[in-house]
């Protein structure tokens, strides 16, 4: 009997009400760490990882002994998305001026104050349009600021714009808000120049599905991060939205891991590079 009403406490007691409270900054804690584990090619220093973590490099099961964040990158520009509803972040990372330059996406999923998830998206010399330094130049000129409470999306209406979008690439007939001005960011090439005429509804191909999406939510900056399969290649695009309109578009797309073995070829690698 004794027993009994211990595991109910456990179950239903204080310890879950504390593990169900998912704040901003808890979140922007865990997300720091994240950048400061990078920085010092440190895994050690990101916290608070759960004991049975699951954890992947584009897409593939990966460790964090093999993995990114045992490599020391000069980290020269970074943003949060904080989804306190989900208890979920993604974070932008751009490393332009170290000797190998990364542009990489991360969405880490927490459970009971730890995390528990985290999906790696790594794109380097040689991904789709890649160029670090042009991403860095124009992702740093954006303004992603905090947008007043009496102006925010809802959640909804920031994911019907990621949707949309995405949905565009197999059916034309899908009406996407596009907001004007508008530009995007893909690998480091830019749709605009970062005027008031820069436009997103300029070349997006057709017959390409983009499935498998996961989000991750932060009214408080319009955004919304996508991971998802672009016809089967390891993909994040991430937005911003204002007043329910487009206004930024981010991708990141892993060209390097559609086969396993260029992957496992790349992290064999890795730390012979100059
Ligand atoms: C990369 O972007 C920078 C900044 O926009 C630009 O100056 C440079 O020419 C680009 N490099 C390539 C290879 O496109």
């Amino acid at each position: 009997m004794h027993s009994f009403s211990l595991l109910v406490l456990g179950a239903f007691g204080p310890f879950v009400t504390s593990a169900a409270e998912c704040t901003r900054e808890f979140l922007q804690t865990s997300a720091d760490s994240l950048v400061e584990a990078q920085a010092a090619g440190d895994p050690s220093l990101l916290q608070p990882v759960s004991d049975a973590l699951d954890y992947n490099e584009n897409y593939s099961p990966a460790t964090f002994e093999s993995g990114i964040l045992a490599t020391p990158l000069e980290i020269d520009f970074s943003r949060h998305y904080l989804d306190t509803t989900q208890c979920a972040t993604f974070t932008e990372l751009v490393s332009a001026t170290g000797s190998v330059p990364y542009v990489i996406g991360v969405q880490m999923y927490f459970a009971d104050d730890t995390i528990s998830k985290i999906d790696t998206l790594i794109t380097t010399t040689g991904d789709w349009l890649f160029n670090a330094t042009g991403t860095l130049y124009w992702a740093s000129q954006e303004d992603w600021r905090t947008i007043p409470e009496d102006e925010r999306d809802s959640r909804e209406v920031i994911q019907a714009g990621a949707d949309a979008y995405c949905d565009i690439f197999s059916d034309k007939s899908v009406e996407v808000p596009w907001g004007y001005p508008c530009a995007r960011l893909e690998g480091g090439a830019y749709t605009g120049n970062g005027g008031p005429n820069d436009k997103c509804d300029v070349g997006i191909p057709s017959g390409v599905t983009l499935t498998d999406r996961r989000y991750v939510v932060d009214e408080t900056i319009g955004a919304v991060s996508v991971f998802l399969s672009f016809n089967g290649i390891p993909d994040s695009h991430a937005f911003r939205v204002e007043k329910g309109k487009l206004r930024f578009v981010h991708t990141i797309t892993v060209m390097s891991a559609r086969s396993n073995s260029a992957g496992k070829m790349r992290r064999k690698t890795r730390g012979f590079m100059p």
